[in-house]
C-alpha cells in the first residue's frame, strides 16, 4: 500500500540511512528501549501525531515508536530544521524510493509559512477509517495549539477574522493558521472537536511547549493530559545544556566561519540553553556577557564569571549576540541599529519573535543580501555613506538547527528516551482515574525514578563506573538502594 508523503527528495534515503545507522550507536537509551519493549509493544494501537525537528536523531526517535507498535505522522517543528536525508530515509524505510514503505512524513528543509501549517495539518489528518490519532508528540507546543484552536473556534461557531488583542504575537504566522482553520471549518465542520476527544494525551518536549501547556491547564483549556517531558532532569539539564554547548558553535560556525576566540559575545537568558551557549562561546575563547531579568540566574552567571549587564549597555561591544530567553522582543531593530559592523545576531530560543525581525525589515534605508541560504546580511543606509550592516542567521529562527543540525545524538537519545517513556506512560495508562494511576487533564513530569533509568541507560556507553550504596548508607539517607536517590525537591 502506498503511503502518503511529502519530503524534499527521496533518493537521498540511503545517505539519510547511513546517517542513522551511525546516529543509532550513539543513542543507546532508545536502543535500550527497543530491546526492553520491542516484545511487549505496548504502542500496539497508539497513531502518533509527532511535530519535531525532523533529523537524524528524530529518525530514530520515529522508528523505535514504531519498533515498540506505533503507527506514526510526521512534520517538523520548524520550517528551517529538517535534514532532507533524514525524512527521505524515514519515508522509504524497508521500501525503496519507488516503492516507500516506511512512515509518512510531511516535512522538507526551507518550507514557507503556509506549507508549514498545511504539514501540521497533515499529521493531525489521517486516512479515513484509522480512527485518527490518538496520541500527540509535540515540540513548541504547535500541534497542540492548533488543535485547540481548531476546537475553540468550532465551539465559536466562527474563525475571528483577524488575530486578537494576546493573539498578536503570531502576527502575519498567526494569519496563516487562521486562514487554514477557516477553510477547514467551512469543509470539514466538527473535524478539530472529533480528532481532539479521540487524543489520548501529548508529550512536549520544549520549554516553550511547556509554558503553553501549564497556561492551558491554568484555564482550565487542557483538552487531554500532558507529560512535561522538558523538565526531566535528563533533559532539561542535558539538552538544553550540553546539546547547545555542541550546537551553538557549529551554527556559528558553519553560518560564517568567524573566528569566536577574542571575541565578545552577548548571550541573552542564562536558564538552561543560555548556560550551554555562554560556556561554549567561552570555551572557544570568546569574553562573554551575559543578560539577565531574573536575579538568580544573574548571580549564577556573575559567579560563573561572566560579565552580567543590559543588553542597551553592550550593543557597541558585542561581536555576537546570542538570545536564549524563550521570550519576546529580546534583541529589537533599534539595538540592531547600534551594533558594530558585522556584529552576527542569532537566536537559540524556540521562537523567532527573540528578535525584531518586522522592525528590521522596516528600518528606513535597510538592504537584505542573502550570502547562502539562512545566512543575511542587513546593510543599514544612514544616509552618510558609511557601510554598515549586520549578520542575521536563520531569519531569526533556532540557529542551531537552521545553520547545522541541531543537537547530537547521544544528547538527543535522553531527551527521546523521555519521550518515548512519556508516550508509553499516557497511552497505556488512558481509561485509569488520577488515584489508579492514570492522568487528569493536566501537566505531569516523568517519576525520577524514570528520570533515573534513563540516565543509566546512558552510562556504559561512556565508561561510567557508578558507586553503588551500602544498604546502611542507604537507611542513613532515607533512601532505597535502588534509588530514587534524592527528592522530588533537589535541584541538579
Ligand atoms: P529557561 O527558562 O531555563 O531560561 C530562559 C532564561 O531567560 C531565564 O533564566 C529567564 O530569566 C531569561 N529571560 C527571560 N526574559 C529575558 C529577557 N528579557 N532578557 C534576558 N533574559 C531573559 O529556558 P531554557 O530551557 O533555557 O530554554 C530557552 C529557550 O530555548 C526556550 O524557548 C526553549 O524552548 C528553547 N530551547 C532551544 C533548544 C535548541 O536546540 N535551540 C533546546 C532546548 C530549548
Amino acid at each position: 500500500m502506498s503511503i502518503e508523503f511529502k519530503v524534499a527528495d527521496l533518493s537521498l534515503a540511503e545517505a539519510g540511512r547511513h546517517q542513522i545507522r551511525l546516529a543509532e550507536h550513539e543513542m543507546p537509551g532508545l536502543m535500550a528501549l527497543r530491546r526492553e519493549y520491542g516484545p511487549s509493544q505496548p504502542l500496539a494501537g497508539a497513531r502518533i501525531a509527532g511535530s519535531l525537528h525532523m533529523t537524524v536523531q528524530t529518525a530514530v526517535l520515529i522508528e523505535t515508536l514504531t519498533a515498540l507498535g506505533a503507527e506514526v505522522r510526521w512534520a517538523s517543528c520548524n520550517i528551517f530544521s529538517t535534514q532532507d536525508e533524514a525524512a527521505a530515509a524515514v519515508v522509504v524505510g524497508n521500501g525503496t524510493p519507488q516503492d516507500p514503505a516506511g512512515v509518512p512524513v510531511f516535512a522538507w528543509k526551507n518550507e514557507s509559512l503556509e506549507e508549514y501549517w498545511w504539514t501540521a495539518q497533515q499529521i493531525l489528518t489521517w486516512p479515513e477509517g484509522s480512527g485518527g490519532p490518538n496520541m500527540i508528540l509535540d515540540d513548541g507546543g504547535d500541534a497542540t495549539l492548533l488543535l485547540h484552536k481548531g476546537v475553540e473556534f468550532e465551539a465559536a461557531g466562527a474563525v475571528p477574522e483577524n488575530p486578537r488583542e494576546g493573539d498578536a504575537d503570531y502576527s502575519y504566522e498567526y494569519t496563516v493558521i487562521l486562514d487554514m482553520l477557516r477553510r477547514s471549518l467551512a469543509e470539514n465542520p466538527g473535524k478539530w472537536t472529533e480528532t481532539a476527544k479521540g487524543i489520548r494525551g501529548v508529550t512536549e518536549e520544549t520549554t516553550t511547549g511547556v509554558l503553553r501547556l501549564y497556561q492551558l491547564a491554568a484555564e482550565d483549556k487542557l483538552l487531554f493530559p500532558a507529560i512535561n517531558v522538558n523538565d526531566s532532569v535528563t533533559k532539561s539539564k542535558f539538552d538544553n545544556k550540553y546539546g547547545i554547548r555542541h550546537s551553538l558553535p557549529d551554527g556559528l560556525n558553519r553560518a560564517t566561519d568567524t573566528l569566536i576566540g577574542g571575541k565578545v559575545a552577548v548571550i541573552c537568558g542564562y536558564g538552561d540553553v543560555g548556560k550551554g551557549a555562554a560556556e561554549a562561546l567561552r570555551g572557544q575563547g570568546a569574553r562573554v556577557i551575559v543578560t539577565e531579568i531574573d536575579p538568580i540566574c544573574a548571580l549564577q552567571a556573575a559567579m560563573d564569571g561572566y560579565q552580567v549587564a543590559k543588553l542597551e549597555s553592550v550593543l557597541d561591544q558585542g561581536d555576537i549576540f546570542i538570545t536564549a530567553t524563550g521570550n519576546k522582543d529580546i534583541i529589537m531593530a533599534s539595538h540592531m541599529a547600534k551594533m558594530k559592523h558585522q556584529a552576527i545576531v542569532g537566536n537559540v530560543g524556540h521562537f523567532d519573535n527573540e528578535i525584531d525581525m518586522a522592525g528590521l525589515a522596516r528600518t528606513p534605508g535597510i538592504r537584505k543580501v542573502e550570502i547562502k541560504p539562512q545566512v543575511h546580511e542587513w546593510v543599514f543606509d544612514g544616509g552618510t555613506g558609511e557601510q554598515r550592516s549586520i549578520i542575521v542567521l536563520s531569519e531569526g529562527r533556532l540557529l542551531n538547527l537552521g545553520n547545522a543540525t541541531g543537537h547530537p545524538s547521544f544528547v538527543m537519545s535522553n531527551s527521546f528516551a523521555n519521550q518515548t517513556i512519556a508516550q508509553i506512560e499516557l497511552f497505556t495508562k488512558h481509561g485509569k482515574s488520577p488515584r489508579d494511576g492514570g492522568y487528569a487533564n493536566q501537566v505531569y513530569v516523568l517519576p525520577k525514578v524514570l528520570d533515573e533509568k534513563v540516565a543509566r541507560l546512558h552510562l556504559d556507553a561512556l565508561g561510567v563506573e557508578l558507586t553503588e550504596l551500602s544498604k546502611s548508607q542507604a537507611e542513613y539517607l532515607g533512601v532505597d538502594v535502588a534509588g530514587p536517590f534524592k527528592s522530588d525537591h533537589y535541584r541538579y
